[in-house]
């Protein structure tokens, strides 16, 4: 195992109606004046924002609010809220949403009091201040509840970069299970597959003797295999949703990834194709995730065998690991094809003669990304052609 420090200050207010205490949490982080900042409808729809309006009142921490937040967010909405921010006074921003709701928030967070273009930030520029964020979560996927990490999608070449710093950990975050029963199946099905994701970053490692970590990561995985089946029958079920919800959490606030290498290079592929095309992003992962397994798997079978039999339930065949491992992976794809999501270009609307350009907007020139496996850009423009090709 190796070194780490591990701060995850966030306040977590887990189950039923404790969306109404926001106002009670906003006040408990110092705000005076908040910023509601919502997506395209459904948290309007749902009653959600007048709740929350509601609960600020009660607590005496005035507001204003901005919604619109497209998944996949853009900078001209972040834009928007530095605006209304910095000539309203706001000292607090409350997303209440997925994804993309707390990363615009965070972003708006980082932009208010940054001096100059917030875009340095998602561009290497180093986050050194940023206003306090709180998050009423709505949809379990992204795992930016309790992550330090924002993705933003500038409009302008639809370039979708990220910017980190545990100074952009949601101070708080509500996370209640009856929120997430209004999402379509498909969504659900999106959310639970970047949830997986997140944890098969940290779990392909080259770092040896990680046990309680690789414990962990299948811990989630079997959870997230158990209870995702179960929530796309019966959106109602409360207690599958609940465990899904946590899982989003844990998959992604780092305790599953501590004193490990990480790999990251299936999200920083599945990036392009959600920025060209702007599909959802767990859709995207389901596509590119397999293939890159597919592409790598060599580089340590024995690892793979390990997804394969203590995952996915596989039996060991000692005379030929490559077969188990192989095995592993094409009941991951089919697990992902059994609740719904794409598995090649073709059913996520990505073509194939765009790879040059996804490789291209990758920015790997002439170099590599590191990780489980070095990659340079012809190992990526063989994963996206095996993802172009992905059957089941
Ligand atoms: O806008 P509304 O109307 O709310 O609709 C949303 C949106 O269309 C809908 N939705 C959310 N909650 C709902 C609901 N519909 C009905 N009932 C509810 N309760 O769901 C759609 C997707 O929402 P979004 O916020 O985009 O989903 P998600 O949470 O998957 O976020 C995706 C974004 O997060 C980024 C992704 O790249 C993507 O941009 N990521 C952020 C990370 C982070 N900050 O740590 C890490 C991730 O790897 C990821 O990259
Ligand atoms: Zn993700």
């Amino acid at each position: 195992m190796e070194n780490f420090e591990f701060y995850s200050p966030t306040e977590f207010v887990f189950g039923k109606r404790r969306e109404l205490e926001c106002g009670k949490y906003a006040a408990k982080y110092g705000a005076k004046k908040v910023l509601i900042h919502y997506g395209g409808g459904s948290a309007v729809k749902s009653g959600l924002i007048d709740k929350v309006k509601a609960s600020l009142t009660e607590a005496g921490v005035e507001f204003c609010e901005l919604g619109g937040v497209q998944p996949n967010p853009r900078d001209t909405l972040v834009y928007k809220g530095i605006d209304i921010c910095r000539k309203e006074g706001v000292d607090f921003v409350l997303a209440v949403g997925g994804g993309s709701v707390i990363d615009s928030s965070k972003a708006i967070a980082i932009g208010t009091v940054y001096d100059g273009d917030f875009w340095d930030l998602y561009s290497g520029k180093p986050i050194e201040k940023a206003l306090p964020v709180g998050t009423v979560l709505t949809i379990a996927a992204a795992g930016s509840e309790g992550s330090g990490d924002s993705v933003i999608t500038k409009e302008d070449g639809m370039l979708k970069r990220g910017a980190g710093s545990d100074l952009i950990r949601p101070r708080f975050s509500i996370l209640d299970p009856e929120l997430t029963q209004t999402l379509p199946a498909y969504q659900t099905a999106c959310g639970a597959t970047d949830i997986m994701a997140h944890v098969f970053e940290r779990y392909f490692t080259n770092t040896r003797e990680v046990e309680i970590t690789d414990r962990l990561c299948e811990a989630v995985l079997l959870t997230m295999i158990k209870e995702t089946p179960r929530v796309i029958k019966d959106p109602d079920n409360y207690d599958a949703r609940a465990n899904i919800m946590w899982a989003g959490m844990v998959a992604h606030n780092n305790i599953v990834g501590v004193g490990r290498q990480q790999d990251w290079n299936s999200h920083g592929i599945e990036h392009e194709l959600s920025g060209l095309y702007d599909v959802a992003h767990g859709a995207g992962l389901a596509v590119i995730m397999p293939a890159w397994m597919e592409h790598v798997y060599k580089h340590n079978v024995m690892r793979f065998c390990q997804m394969a039999t203590r995952v996915f339930g596989c039996q060991m065949n000692f005379e030929d690991p490559e077969a188990t491992a192989l095995e592993g992976i094409y009941r991951f794809r089919r697990f992902l094809r059994d609740i719904g999501m794409p598995i090649n270009f073709a059913e996520l609307g990505a073509k194939e003669e765009d790879i040059p350009t996804l490789v291209q907007k990758l920015g790997i020139g002439s170099g590599t990304r590191g990780g489980f496996m070095e990659l340079n850009a012809d190992d990526v423009t063989e994963i996206y052609r095996k993802a172009v090709r992905a059957e089941i």
